[in-house]
């Protein structure tokens, strides 16, 4: 696996490091370019950059728009992710409907598991007899989840399945989620981190350190792909071998 980690000074820097790893990837494509959405606040941000600083510079009706989680609510609850992605890029951007593959939050979580992991199989590519996403974008959480992996269900890296049903620990509101074999298999994986509350988590995942082994998102190691942290310089307050 080839990572690396780039560290902003400021949100804006951060920002401005993924929308050229998208327009780099996207100019590497002559066919549909696939992405994996993320919600989260790092996200949401990034979603507001692109719609306000590249909403003329990127061939935006080449880009099919997955989601890597949702929470189990309809697309109109303020926690829907695709109503974030929505109102913060797609709303805002010229893209034709048949690009966007929402998870219906609304349907029962297996069986939407189920019809989610035929989407995939049917729109994206395969690699390794799996869709292969050109691109999965990722949040990371105090607790060391990613997308809707949490703790509890570390075995999503090791499934066939590809998509889940999952249940947040603490909150208990119920998700579904890429699992960690979809996501492992992507040609390039980007976490989105900002933020001191996230310095020790990404301490811990980064340098290795005591319980890393226990954190969804150490296990985050795209087979044949690229895997990008990028941090801002709160986020990364602790490293010291970056
Ligand atoms: C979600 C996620 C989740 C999120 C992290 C980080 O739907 O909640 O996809 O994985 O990205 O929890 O979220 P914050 O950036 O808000 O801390």
């Amino acid at each position: 696996m080839n990572s690396k980690v780039i560290i902003s000074k400021s949100h804006e820097e951060l920002l401005e490091h993924f929308a050229g790893i998208l327009v780099g990837g996207l100019k590497n494509r002559n066919d549909h370019y696939n992405i994996a959405l993320s919600g989260g606040s790092t996200p949401k941000l990034l979603n507001k950059y692109l719609a306000e600083k590249c909403r003329f510079g990127i061939s935006w009706e080449k880009i099919k728009f997955f989601w890597g989680d949702e929470r189990c609510v309809p697309p109109d609850d303020d926690e829907s992710n695709y109503k974030m992605s929505y109102e913060t890029l797609l709303s805002k951007i010229d893209i034709p409907a048949e690009n966007i593959f929402r998870i219906h939050g609304e349907n029962d979580p297996e069986k939407e598991s189920a019809r989610y992991s035929e989407i995939l199989k049917h729109n994206i590519p395969s690699f390794n007899d799996l869709p292969e996403f050109d691109l999965v974008m990722l949040g990371l959480g105090e607790d060391g989840h990613t997308a809707s992996i949490f703790g509890n269900s570390i075995s999503l890296f090791e499934t066939g399945n590809l998509c889940a049903a999952a249940g947040h620990p603490l909150t208990r509101q119920k998700r579904i989620t890429l699992t960690g074999t979809v996501i492992n298999n992507a040609r390039q994986v980007v976490f989105l981190v900002a933020g001191k509350s996230k310095m020790s988590v990404v301490d811990t995942i980064l340098n290795k350190k005591t319980g890393f082994d226990r954190l969804p998102a150490s296990y985050v190691n795209p087979d044949h792909g690229e895997l990008i942290w990028l941090l801002d310089e709160q986020a990364a307050g602790l490293l010291k071998r970056f």
